[in-house]
């Protein structure tokens, strides 16, 4: 757990504690009461493919439905995507659940207890005014024990604690009630309903902005 920045951080210009390297995270990844969040990896592939596929998991993000060479390259190229450092760089956590083995383990013969069942995103979206974007995927299998909410606590944490931000936020379809029900569960707020802002396979969609002030998160974590 980081500690908590100082007051003066809130009055002073805004400023990302970045650039930032996953390979900080290889040698000491983030512990969670049940999971470890460490940088995904190309060899997560087999993991993350289990849930890339299933299309409850695809409906409400923007991916494309892909094939499992496809989704092992977007694996592939996520796990290289090491470094924040501007607008736009992103970076991507595997949720790694102790005691349920890997699919490439289980494969491979070899028995390591441990599995990729989600993962988490941070990205910059205003380096400027020190905004991270934040998301999230959990394998249905795994939905409804409250891993997401677990590890994208410790992801916000991530993002005031150890990069500063300003503000947290996360874009979600309006019709994505679980996602919605996890951002308040972390005690972000709805900040706008975006009417119409995107076209896809059934017509219109909205989109709902929730997001989290430094201060917000400050007094969550003191209580
Ligand atoms: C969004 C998503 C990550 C939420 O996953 P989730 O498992 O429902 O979220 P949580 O970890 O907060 O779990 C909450 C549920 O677990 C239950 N739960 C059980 N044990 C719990 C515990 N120890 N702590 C908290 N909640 C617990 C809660 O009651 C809650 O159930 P409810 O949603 O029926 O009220 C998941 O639906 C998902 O991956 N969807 C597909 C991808 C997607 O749309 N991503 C978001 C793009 S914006």
């Amino acid at each position: 757990m980081h500690a908590l920045p100082d007051e003066a951080a809130d009055g002073g210009p805004p400023a990302l504690r970045l650039p930032f390297d996953m390979a900080v995270l290889e040698h000491r990844p983030i512990r969670t009461e049940r999971m470890v969040l460490r940088p995904l990896a190309a060899s997560d592939a087999d993991d993350v493919w289990e849930y890339q596929r299933l299309p409850e998991v695809l409906r409400f993000i923007p991916w494309p439905e892909r094939n499992r060479t496809e989704a092992r390259g977007h694996t592939e190229l996520r796990a290289g995507m090491r470094r924040l450092q501007a607008d736009g760089d992103a970076v991507f956590l595997a949720m790694v659940l102790a005691g349920e083995p890997s699919l490439q383990e289980v494969a491979s013969g070899r028995a390591r207890p441990d599995r990729v069942v989600g993962d988490l995103m941070v990205r910059v979206g205003s380096l400027q005014n020190a905004q991270l974007e934040v998301g999230w995927v959990v394998h249905p299998g795994f939905q409804g024990r409250g891993l997401a909410a677990e590890g994208a606590a410790a992801l916000l944490d991530l993002a005031f604690g150890r990069f500063a931000a300003h503000r947290v936020y996360a874009h979600l379809d309006a019709r994505n009630a679980a996602s919605a029900r996890l951002c308040e569960r972390l005690g972000m707020r709805r900040e706008a309903t975006l009417l119409e802002e995107e076209h896809g396979e059934e017509g219109w969609e909205d989109t709902a902005i929730y997001g989290m002030l430094r201060r917000e998160w400050r007094r969550l974590r003191v209580g």
